[in-house]
């Protein structure tokens, strides 16, 4: 709840506030059918999460049902709020949209106005040699884009990808 809680305080159009959270903790009734909805490479590791958390967002707005274009600009924004709070508690969170996107609305029982955005592994770091080996050779930091192939100023140059 208090990861939930920071992701609620992220700024949306409007204060449109479009994020949806559906969770499962692990070990509870709900932990094996929201563990199925990842995909099997995605399983292999986020089994030994602490709680997985679907990420949702309303695309339409509360107050007239037009389509509201910055849900999932908002609805990341959340998330991020979310994986900062995990951070900032010594917990590690990971998005995933390697998910069963075709059962998830009826296994979410989510409306039609409601998106899947991802699902988020949350839980204590745990020991990379307990990885399939595969997937300990990804447990480095991921590099970045340099700022001078993200940032402009006042206009993008030709040819940039
Ligand atoms: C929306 C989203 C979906 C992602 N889906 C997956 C996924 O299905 N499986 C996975 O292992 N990582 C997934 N990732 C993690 C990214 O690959 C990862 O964040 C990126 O490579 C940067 O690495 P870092 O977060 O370790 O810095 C996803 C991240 C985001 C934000």
């Amino acid at each position: 709840m208090t990861l939930v809680e920071a992701a609620r305080w992220a700024p949306s159009c409007f204060n449109s506030q479009p994020w949806r959270f559906v969770y499962a903790v692990k070990d509870s009734a709900h932990w094996p059918a929201m563990l199925k909805l990842l995909m099997d490479m995605n399983q292999a590791w986020a089994q030994h999460a602490g709680a997985l958390i679907a990420v949702v967002s309303r695309n339409t707005f509360e107050a007239n049902n037009n389509p509201a274009p910055t849900h999932s600009f908002d609805t990341g924004a959340a998330w991020m709020s979310l994986a900062l709070q995990a951070r900032a508690m010594g917990l590690a969170s990971h998005a995933m949209w390697g998910i069963e996107h075709d059962n998830i609305p009826k296994a979410l029982n989510l409306p039609d106005n409601m998106q899947i955005q991802a699902i988020v592994a949350v839980g204590e770091p745990g020991d990379k040699s307990e990885l399939p080996e595969p997937l300990q050779e990804r447990e480095q930091p991921s590099p970045r884009k340099a700022l001078k192939d993200i940032v402009f100023e006042g206009q993008m140059p030709d040819g940039v990808a």
